[in-house]
C-alpha cells in the first residue's frame, strides 16, 4: 500500500541534502556558477561511493550563497515534506555553507530560514559541524550553536566522514553545545564499525546517534543501547544507495529494534539516494512485512526522541492522531 498520508517524524535531514537537483541548477544558472559535473544526463546528482557523494553535496552547496537561497531551499523542503505528511522534522544546517562560520552572517541565514513556513509541518534545525573540516572548524561551528540556541536550535550534531580523527577531537566542541542546553546528536557507526560508535557514546555523551547501524556487529553494543534508551536515527535507503548494505532486506534496522534498541527512520539526503519518507516506509514494509502498528511505533519513539520543547510535542502528537 501506499503510506503516503501516513503522518510522519523525521529526525535525521540535512537541509543542503534535501534540496531537489532542479532546484540547485537553477540558483547556480541564476548566479553563473557552472555545476554541470555534478549531475548525470538525466539532472539527478552523480557520485560514484561516499567520497564522491560528500564532494558532489559539496559542490552543490556552492550554488547557495546567501539567506535568501536558504529561505528559499527551507520553503522548498518544507513542501517536499509536506508532500509526504512528515508532521514533524529536524533538520541539520551548517554554519560552514551559511556565511563561513561567521557569527553574524550565520544569525542572518538562521533568520531567513525561519521565515520559510508551510502550514502543518514544524521544522527544527540542529546546527551540524562537519568531521572532515576539523576540530577547530567544530569548535567555531559550537560557538556558532551555542550562541543562537533557542526553540527553533535544539541541537548539536557532526556529520561528514567518519574516517577522520577520533570522537574524542570533538569533544570540546559538543562541551561547548551541551553547556548551551543544546541536545547532542553525531553520525557514527555508518561508515564506521561499533568501535566508532562506542567512541561516540562514550567521548561526545550524545543521545542520540546518526545511523548506528554497525553497532549490529557488537552484541555488547546492541544491549548497551537498548540498555540506556540511545536512539539510533536509521536511514535505510541512504545505506543502500551508497553501499553499505546491499539492499534493504539485509539492512539491520528489524534485528537492531528487536533487540529492543529504539530506532527511528529518515531519509538523509533524499534526492540524492532516490528516496522519500514514504518510499521508506514502503520498503520497509516489503522487506519486513511492517505495518501501521510499526509505523506507530516509530513515530512514538520519534516523538520521545524529538529536541523540541513539550508544547511543540502536545501538537505533534496531535498531527499523528489525525
Ligand atoms: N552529510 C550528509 N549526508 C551524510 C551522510 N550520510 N553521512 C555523513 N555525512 C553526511
Ligand atoms: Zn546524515
Amino acid at each position: 500500500m501506499s503510506w503516503k498520508s501516513f503522518p510522519k517524524i523525521e529526525l535525521h535531514l540535512h537541509l543542503e541534502g534535501a534540496a531537489d537537483p532542479a532546484f540547485i541548477r537553477g540558483l547556480a544558472k541564476e548566479k553563473s556558477i557552472d555545476l554541470q559535473k555534478i549531475f548525470d544526463e538525466n539532472g539527478n546528482y552523480k557520485y560514484d561511493g561516499f567520497g564522491e557523494f560528500l564532494s558532489t553535496y559539496e559542490a552543490a552547496t556552492q550554488a547557495l550563497q546567501s539567506p535568501n537561497d536558504f529561505k528559499r531551499l527551507t520553503q522548498s523542503v518544507l513542501e517536499n515534506l509536506a508532500e509526504h505528511n512528515v508532521v514533524y522534522a529536524e533538520a541539520f544546517i551548517s554554519p560552514d555553507f551559511c556565511g563561513g562560520r561567521d557569527l553574524g552572517a550565520w544569525r542572518e541565514y538562521l533568520a531567513a530560514m525561519q521565515e520559510a513556513h508551510v502550514a502543518g509541518v514544524t521544522l527544527k534545525g540542529i546546527v551540524t559541524c562537519i568531521r572532515h573540516f576539523g576540530p577547530e572548524k567544530a569548535r567555531e561551528t559550537a560557538k556558532c550553536a551555542a550562541e543562537t540556541a533557542s526553540d527553533w536550535i535544539v541541537g548539536f550534531g557532526m556529520g561528514g566522514a567518519e574516517d577522520v580523527g577520533r570522537a574524542t577531537d570533538f569533544a570540546y566542541a559538543f562541551d561547548i553545545a551541551r553547556e548551551a542546553g543544546l541536545r547532542l546528536t553525531s553520525h557514527a557507526g555508518e561508515w564506521g564499525g561499533s568501535q566508532s560508535v562506542w567512541e561516540t557514546v562514550n567521548d561526545l555523551k550524545v543521545e542520540r546517534i546518526g545511523h548506528g547501524v554497525h553497532s549490529i556487529n557488537d552484541l555488547n553494543l546492541v544491549r548497551y543501547l537498548a540498555e540506556t534508551g540511545i536512539v539510533l536515527e536509521v536511514n535505510p535507503g541512504s545505506n543502500v544507495a551508497l553501499g553499505v548494505f546491499h539492499s534493504f532486506a539485509e539492512h539491520p534496522i528489524a534485528k537492531l529494534r528487536d533487540a529492543g534498541v529504539k530506532v527511528t527512520v529518515s531519509t538523509d539526503d533524499p534526492p540524492f539516494f532516490h528516496t522519500t519518507m514514504t518510499r521508506e516506509f514502503e520498503e520497509l514494509e516489503r522487506a519486513f512485512g511492517w505495518g501501521s502498528d510499526d509505523f506507530k511505533r516509530l513515530n512514538q519513539t520519534a516523538l520521545e526522541a524529538a529536541f523540541c520543547d513539550a508544547t511543540t510535542k502536545e501538537i505533534i502528537s496531535k498531527r499523528l492522531d489525525t
